[in-house]
């Protein structure tokens, strides 16, 4: 009578997760509330007191777990400056994940954005790329201290700040197991 053995293994193979139907789920990455902005503050005309900028966005795969991503640049002189270059940074995982999201993002080189999770399942480990182009929509205001008199450090002499508008993608990783 072979029924015994198969409802004994039945129950455990229904709580293992299978790697086949997790690479069946929808594997897209979103990226909300992605923003940029930065600050450049002078204490006095030749001071820079205040040089930042932040580049932001929530990440989330409905197949894996989702993590928190922010990016700073600093030291520059202009808007221009911040993140000249891709740079790799890694973002915050939410809740108790095995695995990591990381992302670039070239800003000079057409805004192309990279982002990498890695995550585990049925004990094999995946790994989605995906890039994007993000296409910014910022404004710059500038204030200048009317009533400003050297050396003056109560008062800042000026204040250039960027925003963007918020932006919402949705994109498509390449999806591989790794060995
Ligand atoms: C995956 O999810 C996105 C956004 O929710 C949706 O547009 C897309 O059609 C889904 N793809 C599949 C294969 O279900
Ligand atoms: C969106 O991102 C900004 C900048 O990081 C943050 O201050 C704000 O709380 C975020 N909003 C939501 C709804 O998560
Ligand atoms: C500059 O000084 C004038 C006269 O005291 C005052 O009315 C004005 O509010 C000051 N402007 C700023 C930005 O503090």
């Amino acid at each position: 009578m072979n029924l015994l053995p198969v409802l004994l293994l039945a129950p455990l193979a229904l709580s293992l997760p299978s790697p086949h139907l997790h690479r069946a789920q929808n594997h897209t990455f979103h990226l909300s509330n992605l923003t940029y902005s930065s600050t450049l503050l002078y204490s006095t005309p030749s001071h820079l007191a205040v040089s930042s900028a932040t580049f932001s966005f929530a990440f989330s795969n409905p197949a894996a777990y989702p993590a928190q991503c922010i990016g700073h640049s600093s030291g520059q002189t202009n808007d221009a400056g911040f993140f000249a270059w891709p740079q790799i940074f890694t973002c915050t995982n939410e809740g108790a994940a095995v695995g990591h999201v990381t992302f670039a993002w070239d800003r000079y080189g057409g805004g192309v954005l990279s982002v990498k999770q890695t995550w585990e399942c049925g004990g094999d480990t995946y790994l989605g790329t995906a890039t994007t182009d993000v296409r910014l929509r910022c404004r710059t205001t500038f204030w200048q201290n009317p009533n400003f008199t050297w050396p003056d450090p109560g008062w800042p002499y000026s204040a250039a700040d960027t925003t963007c508008d918020v932006l919402d993608l949705s994109v498509e990783p390449r999806v591989e197991r790794l060995e």
